[in-house]
């Protein structure tokens, strides 16, 4: 069955497809007193997406399984694992489900979403930012101390220092890994200094050495499978150098995680690699759909696009214009502009705070104010963060609301 996507909108999939119709649900068998009613008592199970105010967060649950299912399958035969990223979802719940699904572990970019994460009972976490203030790497052995699972990376020699004495302030070893630099962004350069870190991580007393990460941000989103597998693998060099050298002089490399949704089957091919730090795949959005996979070019469709926000139209006065509910504040990013589900010719722009604004030349129907659409957001991270909450919805119908607990945690 074919999909495609046009830069202003998605066009209809059929079969097994990832993204479907915008259909609005007015046959739910809920009133808006129902509604009411159910959001008075506190719950909105069993009520549809289409009738939740708005901007609202959901999660197509269907779609996230299939994603989960789709990661565990095409790295089953790999002996690769995945240890998701969970500054995406940001959700204790939905960490645990990958967690159940498969995964080894998860990551996280801040010491506060470590905290978050553990205090709602997941303990598998691997820190992927170093901890370089005295309040954080207080914070940091804290977590270490009740939770043995916790990892923590290290990039810097001095760092390393202050790492080591507080973990024996604290009484303990602490779990670390050597953050490996693939571009310029975190992560000591992947030369002898590299491995001299690690082998002072090694030595120091309070630190436990468990083996290195090495994160390409910069590959991620190339575009065209071909051009980014080539380019990611070879920029991966000196990183894999790195992790022979730390083998061969016999330290512990039992940890060897990088990778992302853009490159997660193409890591799978670096020798000794361990785990992927996937993020997005689990909801997907528009910049991510633009890349292009293995077997379709032009769009990614290993993933679906399980993450959208309900958006209300409050304004169409203006010839081939739409005002809706949903601006900045409620997407964040504006580009590549966010996708109305099922409509073709819709330009989204998120460009002013409170506001979305919709120009089109053709429009599959008349909307009238307080009607609702469904959006793919730009860029999910961003987008989720913006929220106390998300709607897990199944057909259609609330099945579930996470807390999405380490939102806003940007410590
Ligand atoms: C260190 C690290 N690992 C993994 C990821 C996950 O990337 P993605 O969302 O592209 O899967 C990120 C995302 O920025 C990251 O910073």
């Amino acid at each position: 069955m074919k999909r495609s996507l046009s830069r202003r909108g998605f066009l209809q999939t059929a079969g097994a497809g990832t993204v479907t119709m915008w259909i609005p649900n007015h046959a739910s068998g809920y009133t808006a007193a129902d509604m009411r009613a159910k959001a008075a008592g506190g719950s909105l199970i069993g009520v549809s997406k289409w009738e939740l105010d708005t901007p609202a967060l959901c999660v197509d649950l269907d779609k996230m399984d299939q994603n989960m299912t789709t990661m565990r399958k095409k790295l089953a035969a790999t002996g690769v694992a995945s240890r998701p990223h969970a500054k995406t979802h940001k959700c204790p719940a939905i960490a645990k489900l990958q967690l159940a699904a498969g995964s080894i572990g998860v990551c996280t970019a801040k010491i506060s979403e470590a905290e978050a994460l553990f205090a709602n009972g997941v303990e598998k976490i691997l820190m992927t930012t170093c901890n370089v203030s005295p309040g954080k790497i207080r914070r940091a052995m804290k977590i270490r101390k009740a939770n043995r699972s916790f990892v923590q990376a290290v990039d810097n020699p001095r760092n390393a220092q202050d790492l080591s004495d507080a973990a024996r302030e604290a009484g303990i070893v602490a779990d670390v890994v050597v953050d490996v630099a693939v571009g310029t962004r975190s992560g000591v350069p992947p030369d002898e200094r590299a491995l001299a870190l690690a082998q002072l991580l090694d030595k120091l007393p309070g630190l436990k050495l468990r083996g290195m990460i090495s994160y390409d941000g910069g590959a991620q989103h190339i575009k065209g499978f071909r051009k980014r597998a080539e380019e990611s693998l070879k920029r991966y060099e000196p990183s894999l150098r790195t992790f022979e050298a730390m083998k061969r002089s016999g330290l512990n490399t039992e940890i060897f995680s990088g990778g992302g949704t853009g490159t997660y089957n193409i890591m799978t091919k670096v020798p000794g690699f361990t785990d992927l730090q996937v993020g997005s795949y689990i909801f997907m959005d528009c910049q991510y759909l633009e890349i292009g996979g293995e077997e379709n070019e032009d769009l990614y469709t290993d993933f679906a696009p399980s993450l959208t926000v309900m958006t209300t139209v409050l304004n169409n006065y203006f010839p081939n214009r739409l005002t809706t509910d949903a601006g900045q504040k409620a997407l964040t990013l504006n580009q590549p502009g966010p996708i109305v589900i099922g409509e073709k010719g819709f330009r989204y722009s998120a460009g002013s705070d409170e506001f979305g604004s919709i120009q089109y030349e053709t429009s599959s129907k008349a909307y009238t104010v307080g009607e609702k659409l469904e959006l793919i957001v730009p860029h999910c991270d961003p987008a989720v963060n913006e929220y106390d909450q998300i709607y897990g919805t199944r057909k259609d119908r609330v099945e579930v609301v996470w807390p999405i607990s380490a939102r806003g945690h940007s410590q």
